[in-house]
């Protein structure tokens, strides 16, 4: 007892004092330790939000770097294929030059083909240049081309048709990882529809979609830029088709339409305010936001599959050729 009277407060003084020590130094790493890493987090989020408050909108004038302005000089086309690419995406550009993109695909019917750009580095540039002598379906502003940024380049492309190619049927605006069935698109969508009495607008119809609340959603969407609890009624941007006569209905909207960057969401905020609604396709298996595995008696009835690459392009689109008049109506 007595020995542990003395040893005890001695050792208890010790320990004390060691808890002390140590927790002081804790405390102190930890402090400055999460100090920045708490700043860092707020200004990473500001700056993220900040990029959501994007001022950029479609009233702010960006300069084209490469344009088509002599693409519709012979006439108005009968469709107009927009298709949203990136500079590296060489590949998937030639197999879609070579196959659903086609100009001619559908004899007598004419098709302008135009892959949508933001700018990027000078290098890139200069092979996108060669590219764009070479095939002349390329245009591009002088907006950072950035997923965050995907409403500028299709507003580009509205904007694009307003100019020079006003009195086109039909627009389609779709993503280079897409299969477009355009000659079902042509032949047994868009030409039964014409003479078109009133205005036209369809793709994978996504009805009472919410905004992503979640920071960490590829599509989060903070209160403050879109307070709204749902979305109208959109179709997703892997592939839509609308009638020419929407294009200035939807440009003349966005002057006041609050930007998003989620350019499909986008698109429906503009008909929106135009009081014009969306309709679902004719058959509910015609526009995939998912792949559909290939077989030619499939995909001779679809018109979008989504995340097929330049190899499967070419090989789809060849084999559906060769063997879509085995497959029965
Ligand atoms: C596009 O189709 C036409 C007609 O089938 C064909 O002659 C032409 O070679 C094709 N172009 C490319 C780049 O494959
Ligand atoms: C969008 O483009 C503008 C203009 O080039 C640029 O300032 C902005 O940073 C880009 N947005 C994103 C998210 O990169
Ligand atoms: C665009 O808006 C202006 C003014 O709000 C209006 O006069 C014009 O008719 C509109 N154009 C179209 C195509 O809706
Ligand atoms: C578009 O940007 C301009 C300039 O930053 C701003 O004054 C205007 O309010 C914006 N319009 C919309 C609809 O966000």
């Amino acid at each position: 007892m007595t020995r542990n009277r003395r040893y005890c407060p001695k050792f208890w003084r010790c320990s004390k004092m060691c808890v002390f020590v140590i927790g002081s130094i804790c405390f102190l790493g930890i402090y400055l330790f999460f100090i920045p890493v708490i700043f860092n987090y707020f200004a990473v989020l500001a700056k993220m939000k900040a990029s959501f408050a994007s001022e950029f909108n479609d009233t702010q004038p960006f300069r084209f770097i490469i344009n088509e302005r002599d693409k519709c000089k012979d006439g108005a086309p009968f469709l107009i294929l927009l298709i949203a690419t990136k500079a590296d995406e060489m590949l998937h550009r030639e197999a879609i030059r070579k196959t659903w993109g086609n100009e001619s695909v559908v004899p007598n019917v004419k098709v302008v083909r135009l892959f949508m750009l933001g700018a990027n580095d000078k290098d890139q540039n200069e092979a996108l240049l060669w590219e764009s002598r070479k095939h002349h379906d390329i245009i591009q502003q002088d907006f950072l081309d950035a997923y965050k940024n995907l409403t500028l380049k299709t507003m580009m492309g509205l904007k694009w048709i307003i100019n020079y190619c006003g009195g086109a049927s039909f627009v389609m605006k779709t993503d280079t990882d897409v299969f477009v069935n355009t000659e079902y698109l042509i032949q047994k969508l868009l030409k039964p529809l014409v003479p078109l009495s009133q205005y036209f607008f369809t793709g994978f119809l996504m009805r009472n979609a919410r905004p992503h609340r979640n920071i960490a959603s590829k599509w989060y969407v903070p209160k403050d830029i879109y307070p709204a609890e749902s979305y109208p009624d959109f179709c997703s941007g892997t592939g839509y088709v609308f009638s020419g006569s929407l294009v200035p209905k939807i440009v003349n909207a966005s002057s006041k339409v609050k930007f998003l960057y989620l350019e499909d969401v986008y698109v429906a905020l503009c008909l929106d305010q135009e009081g014009i609604k969306m309709v679902p396709p004719p058959e509910n298996y015609l526009f995939n936001i998912h792949k559909v595995s290939f077989s030619p008696c499939t995909y001779d009835r679809l018109i979008t599959s989504h995340g097929i690459n330049p190899n499967e392009q070419i090989i789809y689109w060849e084999t559906l050729q060769k063997e879509k008049h085995e497959c029965g109506k």
